[in-house]
């Protein structure tokens, strides 16, 4: 077992961290994060969890594959055993990634039944061998995602000594989803939105330790919400907005960057090469499409756009017609609004 290493100060870490899109199941995988990344030139990615057991026996090309545009990007690791984990991120950093991230937040009966995400809170001192492990096997910076606590849960001062022994153990930065993880009697669907939030206590965590980097999760859905916070911390992680209204990524990165505000039309556009190599390589163009059904998301025609992709994009020749198709109903369904 490695010793604990001193707090590494990484000023690495800090690209991209002012937005972040949240490492999501079944959501963000690569064809999500090559829009995204077009979408937020200078936000840090993150991929979906990948349990440490995968990484190390699993089909590397799926689920570490990804496309060289994609960096900042992160691995998300599951997993509680610290050789593991460690012999995991040394194939994470061999296939390029910038980061690698320590689910601690995730509460799912499989998830728990393996003993690692959201459960890990209640194991400080397991998840800080983990974390030594893995900052004695690699380069990139290491980091941790997790919640306030577990179940009822309610001590400031024992999130912090949490987050405190991931940093003493080598931990760059902390990102924190800031409501607690009800481990019982809550669904994965219930366990982001009921245990009510708490952006104080990432505040409060902030304040009391200047030089730690702190993400804050759970809830933005708005330019103005996400900016707000960075009042506060050092950085905004975005969810489930970040899928399902993609365009405010754009609009964050905009208004953090000064960069100019292109169109929804322009975004797709940019896709377009991708896209177009993808189906020479036999992917379906539904894998690409279900990703981007959210692009008009709250404009006028938007449920048009969703409607023509859905129908279409799993049938046998679906191509990047059907794109253009949906943007011109969704032209028209807006002109006839307008
Ligand atoms: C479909 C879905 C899958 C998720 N999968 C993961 C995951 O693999 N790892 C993780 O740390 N969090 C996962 N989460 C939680 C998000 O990363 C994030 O913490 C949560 O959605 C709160 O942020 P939001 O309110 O911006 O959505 C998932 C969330 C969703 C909606």
């Amino acid at each position: 077992m490695p010793a604990l290493q001193a707090v590494r100060p990484n000023p690495d870490v800090l690209e991209g961290l002012r937005l972040s899109v949240a490492p999501m199941m079944d959501w963000t995988d690569t064809h999500c994060r090559v829009f995204h990344r077009l979408l937020a030139p200078g936000a840090r990615l993150y991929t979906e969890m990948v349990h440490a057991n995968a990484v190390i026996h699993g089909d590397r090309q799926r689920l570490l594959g990804f496309d060289a545009g994609e960096h900042p990007l992160a691995l998300q690791l599951g997993g509680s055993d610290p050789a593991l984990l460690a012999q995991a991120a040394r194939i994470a950093e061999d296939w390029g990634y910038d980061e690698v991230n320590l689910n601690c937040g995730c509460p799912s009966d499989r998830v728990q039944a393996g003993r690692f995400g959201a459960c890990l809170m209640r194991e400080p001192a397991l998840v800080a061998e983990c974390v030594a492990a893995m900052v004695a096997a690699v380069r990139v910076p290491v980091t941790v995602k997790c919640r306030l606590g577990v179940d009822d849960d309610d001590d400031y001062a024992a999130f912090a000594a949490f987050v405190d022994r991931q940093v003493g153990a080598g931990a760059a930065m902390i990102v924190v989803h800031a409501r607690n993880a009800w481990l019982k009697g809550l669904s994965p669907k219930e366990n982001r939105e009921v245990p009510p939030l708490r952006y104080d206590w990432a505040y409060r965590l902030k304040r009391e330790r200047p030089a730690l980097p702190v993400v804050l999760n759970g809830g933005l859905a708005t330019v103005e919400a996400a900016q707000a916070q960075l009042a506060h911390v050092d950085g905004v992680m975005l969810g489930r907005a970040a899928y399902h209204d993609p365009y405010v990524l754009h609009l964050l990165e905009a208004v953090q960057t000064g960069a100019p505000v292109r169109s929804r039309e322009a975004m797709l556009e940019a896709l377009r090469p991708y896209v177009e190599e993808q189906l020479r390589r036999g992917v379906g163009l539904k894998h690409i499409t279900r990703h981007l059904l959210g692009l008009y998301h709250g404009q006028p025609g938007g449920r048009g756009f969703r409607k023509v992709l859905s129908e279409g994009a799993h049938l046998p020749g679906a191509g990047w017609g059907l794109v253009e198709q949906a943007v011109a109903v969704t032209r028209v369904q807006a002109e006839r609004c307008g």
